[in-house]
């Protein structure tokens, strides 16, 4: 685990999906003069780090995940000198910006894969992974066949557009899978590393990585991509020592060992968050029949794990997921804010779900979107034009709004000190005014279950969390010593003979 930026110990992210954040132009589509409008906001919220989905040009086959020119701004969003100016102005505001680096695959459009599919060797031969017969398959993968003059078939990674670079296999097993260290996977790495430097020498503050897990094939246990990261992590030590690294990889234990400063919990793989907010019995709905011991001990495992220093993350939800406010309503939204809020790692907010922005049913897949297109909506600023969105006329927006009367905005929300946005603001200030909350604070669960109940320390204190999101009140033994209430929602936990009573819905956080 490598040291991180010292700006991460009280980093509050805020994702930005740039196609429906605010569009500057009328087009229909969010841009970066419409984030640089926004910034202000999402400062007052108390967000001081930004993470913007890929912002590149791309045929937009997967929302940008489908890259064609990674030194080069998608034009619907501006030009790469006004990307420059977002950065300039994020800066100006105290506040840290990570880009979406996408180095497992390209768009079947990028040059390098157009170069890569002609019969006739050149530079970019092996810059993806190509079998040497349009009759083998690779085993393993999905792959692109009978598209190009060059006899074989190309992995694929996600999509059937996105064809796998190559990073090479960890036990090459058949002539045409190259070793790591062999010059195609060299020469894509150092690849991806120009692109890095260049968006980092222009003043960007690090990146997300997508599928950062994904890059060395057949690697089942990771050591391959593991090794691959590390060199990339000596690279940014020597050149770039103040960026920050987040992954897509939702195993910490591997990912930080490969040098990232921070990983995410997701809603696939081993880690049980969608127990908490995404699943029929969620631990955070009212009905208090969800489970919250599995996530529990694959946290602490994690913890363990990663030898308790890196930031494992968790986020409200992300452009991938169906939105926080399709299963939670109402207070139950609140309480999970104050439990995502007083977590160690450096929290993510997904744009919009601060207002409880709702998961919009029914929507036709939009730039490769399918079922998560409900999820990516305009932004609901206000009661104007298509909520203070866009100017275009209606059948030009990215994706349709959110088309209920009683739609929340972030301006009424703003006028509402009970409204979601003005809770979701007072968490944030009291993470900022205790080190204890923020992402490198350390914790030990009390009491799991319903409440659940952990607390939080710094050099200085220690601060007791109590979160029941059941509706009822819970009773628990509990010896310990209230100080100070620093924070309560719906009421505080109070200890009388040995017993704490834990009002329904309620979250409090003592000093202790
Ligand atoms: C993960 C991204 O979050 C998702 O949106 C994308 O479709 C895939 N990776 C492929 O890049």
């Amino acid at each position: 685990m490598s040291k991180h930026p010292a700006w991460l110990d009280n980093a509050v992210f805020y994702e930005i999906y740039p196609q429906s954040f605010c569009d500057s132009n009328g087009d229909g589509i969010g841009d970066f003069q419409g984030i640089i409008s926004r910034l202000d906001y999402i400062r007052d919220l108390g967000c001081n780090a930004i993470w913007m989905n890929p912002c590149f040009e791309s045929p937009f086959g997967d929302a940008g995940y489908d890259v064609s020119d990674y030194c080069k701004a998608a034009p619907r969003y501006g030009t790469n000198d006004e990307l420059v100016r977002l950065f300039d102005e994020v800066h100006r505001r105290g506040m840290h910006i990570l880009l979406d680096l996408v180095p497992g695959h390209t768009s079947w459009a990028h040059p390098w894969f157009k170069a890569s599919m002609r019969a006739e060797k050149n530079a970019y031969t092996d810059r993806y992974v190509w079998t040497d017969s349009i009759w083998e398959q690779p085993s393993g993968y999905g792959c692109l066949r009978g598209i190009s003059d060059r006899d074989g078939s190309c992995v694929v990674n996600f999509f059937s557009h996105q064809p796998a670079l190559n990073y090479g296999y960890l036990n090459p097993e058949r002539p045409w899978q190259q070793s790591m260290d062999a010059q195609g996977p060299q020469e894509t790495l150092s690849a991806m590393m120009d692109v890095m430097r260049f968006w980092l020498s222009r003043g960007c503050d690090g990146f997300r990585v997508d599928m950062a897990g994904s890059l060395v094939k057949n690697d089942a246990d990771g050591r391959g991509t593991i090794a691959l990261w590390q060199k990339v992590r000596a690279f940014l030590d020597e050149e770039f020592p103040d960026a920050a690294m987040i992954s897509e990889w939702g195993e910490p234990d591997k990912s930080l060992q490969g040098g990232f400063h921070m990983d995410f919990l997701l809603h696939f793989g081993p880690s049980h968050y969608n127990d908490l907010f995404r699943c029929e019995e969620p631990y955070f709905s009212s009905r208090g029949k969800g489970d919250v011991t599995a996530f529990v001990e694959k946290y602490l495992e994690n913890m363990r794990r990663s030898g308790q220093k890196g930031l494992i993350c968790i986020p409200s939800g992300n452009h991938d997921m169906d939105r926080l406010a399709r299963a939670l309503h109402g207070d139950e939204l609140k309480v999970a804010f104050a439990f995502l809020l007083t977590m160690p790692g450096a929290p993510f907010i997904y744009y919009g779900d601060e207002i409880g922005m709702r998961y919009v049913e029914g929507l036709t897949s939009v730039e490769g979107g399918y079922n998560r297109t409900g999820s990516r909506s305009p932004m609901q600023w206000d009661d104007t034009l298509h909520a203070g969105f866009s100017a275009a006329p209606a059948e030009k927006l990215y994706i349709p709004l959110d088309p209920a009367a009683d739609r929340p905005t972030a301006a009424a929300q703003m006028e509402d000190e009970h409204s979601l946005r003005s809770e979701v603001q007072r968490l944030i200030a009291l993470r900022q005014a205790h080190d204890a909350l923020q992402s490198c604070g350390g914790i030990d669960f009390v009491h799991v279950g319903y409440p659940l109940m952990y607390t939080r320390s710094s050099s200085t204190e220690t601060l007791l969390v109590i979160v029941n999101p059941a509706a009822q009140e819970k009773r628990v033994p509990s010896s310990m010593r209230l100080m100070e209430c620093l924070y309560q929602f719906n009421g505080a936990a109070v200890q009388q003979g040995g017993v704490m009573h834990v009002p329904g819905q309620s979250v409090c956080v003592y000093r202790v």
